[in-house]
């Protein structure tokens, strides 16, 4: 049988030292691996045996990244991958995509504000440099009922690598820090500003709701007001991406008349004109 990964010694971990620089009310314990299959997949067992939120695992690449609606998410080594643990109470489960929409925030404005790179996202969880994925959010959640067991919101930046790194085929759709700033970037720093910046948007939506948030996200979100076409499986539909739901879905206005489309649904891909 394959040993179990073993976490790296936290005692002079440049992620632990930027991490207690920066956390202290959430996110507080950190296990830090070299390598592991998938964050998410090694964080949500924990979860399940009852785990306490806060806790991050990070792993510097991934052998079986996982994306939304199961897609493989290439996680070569110089990239940023974590997963942290969330339980919040007032949050309904049906509300969940609303976590995916915070963190979304905080990654584009760490983005924006420690890098000075022109984030933006696209709906629900993409975020976008000069119309390039850049970074990817996937939250896998267990429910009790209308209540969330757990939430576990897993985050890929593509940071120190190039495109060389990806396969061929999405070369053209997916940026790297380092290809956009000419640099390598401060890995540690700037998953010290994330988990901060995760921080911050998270106990707001615990406790004053995602109404605080939404006028940030609508901010930074590319996809309303955009003509955007959904895979629905069987078929695909057009039309305008016309507003936001109270629980993140989003609402199209078609020739059909109104859709609403649910993050975790059966979208395959939305398609946009961005080009501004
Ligand atoms: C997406 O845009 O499809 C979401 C990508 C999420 C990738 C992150 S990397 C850390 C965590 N572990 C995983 O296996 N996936 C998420």
């Amino acid at each position: 049988m394959a040993k179990p990964p073993i976490p790296l010694e936290p005692r002079n971990d440049l992620f632990q030292q930027a991490l207690s620089n920066t956390s202290k009310l959430v996110f507080k314990r950190l296990l830090h691996f070299s390598s592991l299959p998938s964050t998410n997949a090694y964080l949500k067992p924990l979860a399940k045996v009852g785990e306490r939120e806060g806790l991050i695992v990070l792993a510097d690449e991934q052998s079986e990244g996982v994306g939304r609606l199961d897609r493989r998410w290439y996680s070569p080594p110089g990239g940023l991958y974590f997963s942290l643990l969330v339980r919040p109470m007032n949050i309904r489960a049906d509300e969940t995509p609303l976590i995916t929409l915070t963190a979304g925030v905080a990654v584009a404005k760490v983005l924006q504000t420690a890098l000075g790179l022109k984030a933006v996202l696209k709906w629900p969880n993409d975020v976008l440099l000069n119309n390039q994925k850049v970074a990817g959010i996937l939250v896998e959640s267990a429910f009790i009922g209308n209540d969330i067991e757990y939430a576990v919101i897993g985050i890929g930046i593509n940071a120190n690598s190039t495109l060389g790194d990806f396969p061929d085929l999405l070369q053209s759709k997916v940026t790297t820090l380092q290809e956009q700033l000419n640099r390598a970037v401060d890995l540690p720093r700037l998953f010290g500003y994330l988990v901060g910046q995760l921080e911050f948007w998270y106990v707001i939506l615990r406790d004053k709701g995602f109404r605080a948030i939404k006028p940030h996200y609508l901010r930074l979100c590319r996809t309303l007001g955009k003509n955007v076409t959904v895979d629905m499986g069987d078929r695909h539909v057009t039309g305008m991406a016309e507003k936001l739901d109270v629980d993140g879905s989003l609402i199209i206005q078609t020739a059909e008349g109104r859709l609403n489309i649910r993050s975790g649904d059966m979208v395959s891909s939305i398609s946009e004109d961005m080009n501004e």
